[in-house]
């Protein structure tokens, strides 16, 4: 294709395309990624991601560093100094000697207009959702992305199933966030965390003298606050019963009635339901509404359990080692053998159990690097293990120094520097280390 009509097309992409080289440096981006970040192509290009991130108000991290540091692609969203919410997806380019060439990726703005509705204090339950980031290199993860965001688009219901900690609630402000009533409330309520006999009028409000110690002006519920945005409900297989069939009634009617009240109400919202139940089971003991079921079933989405995907282990560890760094104004860094570690463990509770650990970590060990043996978890391994030579530890301990040294200075000549050894020399062990990785 002509030169010119690609740079056009470049260009006119209703996607941002920001491109770096195998070492992070930026090469170019497209007019679309200059109007999300308000950062030109003139000041990006030429340019390093190691600089660009977490200086100067420009990048709150990056997924092309993920992607170089990984050696696959990744997806994680990302907010700007802008307040303007990224989702980036980086695909590396691999050249015919195995190294990455370039990585492109590929960006999706999903920003918010900041939804400003007061709540009073007994609705403080069911909370307005804040910001955060997605970060996955899993091939199955990227999918259910995609199927998240292409059903974001339409007003279909969506049913979100999968273990606690696995991301749920996560995804479903993401598709919030990426419809077209992002501009307009997202309002959640946790079914199992709200005692039964306060969720009718959590959910449709009341009018005053309902029932006694009810407010006397009455209450507007959840779902008339959600008024063209998204209602949210959490651990659906907790709402009662007789609320189950009242929900329906809502979906099919687009309609209802606040409790004691007589004035029909308008539903305008999108329903994303979530569950770590296996419903279709619950149907069978007349334990959940079949009808009900079937409705919430429009489009069912599956998050599988962290163990299940354990190629995103070392990804979010290091999402979460920026975060956690970021937040305590450390400069902390997990070796390979406690990444390892980490990923042949089971993860009862997913990703946030992953989280809390990694910032344990990032808050109770002393110096920058973090190794097993300065960490105590129970079924955790120290490095030494019997029967291991000497001569294989400190391998092992110099890799770790050499990939430590290279994350924090990048280029081989500094690493050089920083070790005291001839920049052949570190180039030498890095290239191994690379090779070793790759087997
Ligand atoms: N892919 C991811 N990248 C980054 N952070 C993640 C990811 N998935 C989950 N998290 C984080 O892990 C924590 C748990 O996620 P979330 O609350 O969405 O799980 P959940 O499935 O809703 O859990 P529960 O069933 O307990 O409600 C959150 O802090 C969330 O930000
Ligand atoms: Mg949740």
């Amino acid at each position: 294709m002509d030169k010119n009509l690609l740079e056009i097309i470049f260009d006119n992409l209703y996607n941002g395309i920001y491109v770096v080289d195998g070492r992070g440096v930026t090469i170019g981006v497209n007019k679309t990624f200059e109007e999300m970040s308000g950062f030109t192509n003139a000041e990006l290009v030429g340019r390093s991601l190691y600089d660009l991130v977490g200086k100067d108000n420009y990048f709150s991290g990056s997924a092309s560093l993920l992607v170089l540091e990984r050696q696959c692609p990744v997806t994680a969203t990302y907010s700007t100094s802008t307040n303007r919410k990224l989702l980036v997806k980086g695909r590396p380019i691999f050249n015919l000697a195995g190294e990455i060439d370039y990585v492109i990726n590929t960006i999706w703005d999903l920003t918010v207009v900041q939804y400003s509705h007061r709540i009073d204090s007994d609705t403080a339950r069911s909370k307005l959702l804040s910001e955060d980031d997605i970060v996955t290199c899993s091939d199955k993860m990227m999918e259910i992305i995609d199927l998240a965001l292409r059903v974001a688009a339409t007003d279909s219901t969506i049913l979100l199933n999968g273990e606690s900690g696995v991301g749920k609630s996560l995804l479903a402000r993401t598709i919030h966030r990426s419809s077209e009533r992002k501009g307009k409330a997202l309002m959640q309520i946790n079914c199992a965390a709200i005692p039964e006999n306060l969720i009718e009028s959590e959910l449709f409000g009341y009018e005053g003298g309902a029932f006694t110690g009810a407010d006397h002006r009455g209450k507007a519920g959840l779902l008339e606050m959600a008024e063209g945005g998204t209602v949210f409900l959490d651990e659906i297989s907790e709402l009662p019963l007789h609320l189950q069939s009242k929900l329906l009634n809502v979906i099919q009617e687009k309609s209802f009635l606040r409790v004691g009240g007589r004035v029909v109400q308008h539903a305008d919202f999108r329903l994303i339901a979530a569950t770590n139940k296996d419903l279709a089971e619950l149907v069978s003991h007349g334990l959940f509404r079949e009808d009900l079921y079937y409705r919430l079933h429009v489009v069912p989405i599956t998050i599988p359990p962290l163990r299940e995907r354990r190629e995103d282990i070392p990804t979010l560890i290091q999402h979460f080692v920026e975060k956690y760094n970021r937040k305590y104004n450390s400069y902390k860094k997990f070796s390979e053998s406690l990444i390892n570690q980490f990923v042949t463990m089971t993860w009862k509770g997913n990703i946030r159990e992953l989280e809390n650990l990694v910032e344990r970590c990032i808050v109770t060990t002393v110096g920058d690097f973090i190794t097993p043996d300065k960490v105590r978890i129970p079924g955790l391994q120290t490095t030494i293990t019997p029967g291991v030579g000497l001569k294989e530890m400190l391998a092992d301990r110099e890799r770790e120094i050499l990939l430590q040294i290279q994350e924090q200075y990048g280029t081989s000549r500094r690493v050089a520097a920083v070790l005291g050894i001839s920049q052949a020399s570190a180039a030498r062990k890095l290239k191994h280390i690379k090779v070793s990785k790759k087997n």
